[in-house]
């Protein structure tokens, strides 16, 4: 070993913090006065193998110094022990057990690291810091004595300020009721669960490095979880059920008028919605080996009217003008007072609502997107019976809600349903002999390939779900099967019998079944008038976010929800749905609200952030602003009255209005397409 100084230089990677310590001073001490993020649960007793860091071997030039292994202390008993029951990686070391005897360079790997990132899968979006609301700390408590009477908490809270800092520590009843079994039953060994660096929230005898947290997206439809360990960030089981509120009625209005016509609705919504929660939170824990009681932390996400109803608040107001919130900050409790069954003291989390109609689920889908952190301006757009819709970059952030109806979803039209095994998902339409094909949930295969038949016989066609409806539609205007004032076509019944009239309207026959039970698919005159009203409401909202921020254009385009998931953007786009933008710069957000209450569950310090952005949020209701019926107008027509799609233009041949719809020739030949098609 070199040298013989009583003190080493000692350099961390990645971060490059460096300082000279005594020589014998454990690294992870050395890491701790250098301000280097290493994790720990067990404070250094080798227990939790949380610090494990490795050391560089060779010439460091950059560092300016040599590194060995043998320039730290030689591998300990407790390593041994350690590496015995749980193994470790070739050439890690346990930094608590491992001391600094001559200079070496350390690297921390980003599991070792506290503040470690979890990676999420779409490259456009931050990555998560992991910094969870609840950290884990074990710690050694000294016994009562007769000579100086003092309480096992003031010992406990004195052992947690000095083994880790914390001071100022509140504890609550139910932390109490169960210390000093604790503290006896493992010989004044226990590990405290912290919430937020202020409360005790849990204390169990011994050592214990596991704490896992639920993210939780309360839809209209459905509610979907997210099962997290808070040491990793990993998502380690996702699920979902229908929200059994759905029996009080299928939309949120109707849930209002459910309550406003029966005394005491709203509290059966509300043992509704937690019991179907406690069922789903048993089901995700079940799938993993957990137990409910395992969970130490929940945050929630959902629109007003679902979040009212989770913290058993009467949403009535939330039925009519002026839409009042009860209250629009963030809000912490202990999930017992929302009886939602997880560890004794869990704490919940719920995220802030923006305004009556804008809730926690679009404070979700900000934190999920950041249009405040970028300078483009971003447009965010969340679609269900109702479309939040946000608008802005760094300097400025305005959101609103616009009535859209449940077409999108497939209701109001006559094929439509839910996006279900059987449902026309994506359609495409031969310009010229105006021949569909499409493709069905459940199937592999578009129609009109081999094995199509065989694959759909045993689901059937069962209707058209929203994102076919869309697709269909653009289709359809494509083809000049629409004009585009919305109205079909009917000289092209000349091109093709699939275009025919029904009562004083023409209609198109998207699908004939070979087999009698199952329905004809067509695309009706007042299907595509649903579609219309509710992509107009959509776009008047859109536009009316633009003109308060003073764009015409916008630079990003993101689809969040179940719609925007499964919609192809172009289709969006052609029918004029949102405005014009790069194509490449449009993409679904999945379920950005559920990832937003999944940031909210693994970074503590993104709590902090959403109630601050949220009240920076300028709240626009769509309901009171006199230029919304007048962008609604203009948004009728497809794609748009008056607004070109210049982007969009560069990559789909749109129908120019004089050549939508031409005569039949005299010699009965359909009219020749020279547009290119969308593919
Ligand atoms: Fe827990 Fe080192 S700090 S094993």
């Amino acid at each position: 070993m070199p040298g013989n100084r009583d003190d080493a230089l000692v350099v961390f990677t990645p971060s490059g913090k460096r300082g000279r310590f005594p020589v014998g001073t454990p690294l992870l001490k050395c890491a701790r006065n250098l301000g280097v993020d290493i994790d720990s649960v067990c404070g250094g007793r080798g227990l939790c193998g949380r610090c494990q860091v490795t050391i560089g071997e060779g010439e460091f030039a950059k560092h300016a110094l040599e590194s060995r292994k043998d320039h730290v202390s030689d591998w300990s008993a407790v390593e041994t022990r350690y590496q015995a029951k749980k193994g470790m990686k070739q050439g890690r070391r346990l930094s608590c057990q491992a001391r600094l005897m001559a200079d070496a360079v350390i690297d921390v790997p980003a599991e070792s690291q506290v503040h470690k990132q979890v990676v999420r899968k779409r490259a456009e979006v931050r990555n998560i810091e992991l910094d969870p609301a609840i950290r884990l700390h074990y710690v050694e408590v000294q016994q009562p004595d007769m000579h100086n009477p003092t309480g096992d908490l003031e010992r406990l809270l004195k052992a947690l300020e000095t083994q880790w800092g914390l001071s100022d520590l509140t504890a609550d009843l139910r932390v109490l009721q169960g210390l000093q079994q604790a503290l006896r039953a493992s010989d004044w060994k226990v590990t405290a669960a912290v919430h937020r660096g202020q409360v005790l929230t849990t204390i169990w005898p011994g050592f214990r490095d596991k704490a896992y947290g639920l993210a939780i997206d309360i839809g209209s439809t459905t509610i979907a979880a997210h099962l997290c360990d808070l040491a990793t960030g990993e998502v380690l089981a996702s699920n979902g059920i229908m929200n059994p509120q759905i029996r009080f009625g299928e939309d949120l209005m109707s849930r209002v008028s459910y309550i406003m016509m029966n005394p005491g609705g709203d509290g059966e919504m509300t043992q509704a919605v937690r019991e179907g929660i406690n069922r789903l939170v048993q089901e995700i824990c079940s799938e993993v080996g957990l137990t409910p009681q395992d969970v130490l932390n929940a945050t929630f996400v959902g629109n007003p009217i679902m979040h009212h109803l989770l913290l058993g608040i009467d949403p009535t107001e939330l039925g009519g003008a002026p839409f009042a919130l009860t209250f629009n900050s963030g809000i912490t409790l202990w999930a017992e007072q929302l009886g939602i069954d997880l560890a004794p003291d869990a704490r919940v989390y719920v995220l802030p609502c923006i305004a009556g109609h804008v809730g926690a689920d679009t404070a979700g889908v900000i934190l999920s997107e950041q249009p405040h952190l970028r300078d483009e301006t971003t447009l965010v757009v969340d679609v269900g019976t109702n479309a939040e819709i946000v608008l802005g970059n760094r300097q400025r952030l305005l959101a609103c809600s616009s009535p859209t109806g449940p077409a999108f979803e497939g209701a109001q039209i006559s094929g439509g349903q839910r996006a279900a095994p059987g449902a026309i998902e994506r359609v495409r339409i031969d310009p010229e002999t105006l021949a569909p094909r499409f493709k069905v949930i459940g199937c592999d295969h578009w129609s009109n390939e081999p094995g199509f038949t065989e694959e759909v016989r045993k689901i059937g066609v069962t209707g058209i779900c929203g994102s076919g409806i869309i697709e269909a539609l653009a289709e359809m205007y494509l083809a000049g099967i629409i004009l585009p004032d919305g109205t079909v076509n009917g000289r092209k019944a000349a091109v093709s019998t699939r275009v025919f009239m029904e009562g004083r309207t023409f209609s198109y026959l998207l699908h004939e079944p070979a087999n009698p039970e199952e329905p004809r698919i067509v695309i009706t005159q007042n299907d595509i008038r649903a579609i219309q009203l509710a992509k107009a409401a959509l776009f008047a909202g859109i536009r009316l976010l633009m003109e308060r921020l003073g764009v015409e254009r916008v630079d990003r385009i993101q689809l969040a929800g179940a719609f925007g998931s499964h919609i192809d953007v172009k289709y969006a786009m052609i029918l004029g749905m949102i405005p014009d933008c790069d194509l490449d710069k449009v993409s679904s957000a999945g379920n950005a609200a559920g990832t937003g209450a999944r940031i909210a569950l693994l970074n503590q310090k993104a709590r902090d952030e959403i109630e601050r952005v949220v009240k920076q949020v300028e709240k626009v209701e769509t309901a009171v602003e006199p230029s919304f019926q007048a962008h609604f107008v203009e948004a009728m027509a497809i794609p748009h009255k008056s607004l070109g799609y210049p982007c969009l233009s560069q990559v789909v041949d749109l129908p120019a209005p004089q050549t939508l719809a031409p005569l039949p020739s005299s010699d009965g030949e359909p009219p020749r397409r020279r547009r290119r098609r969308a593919s």
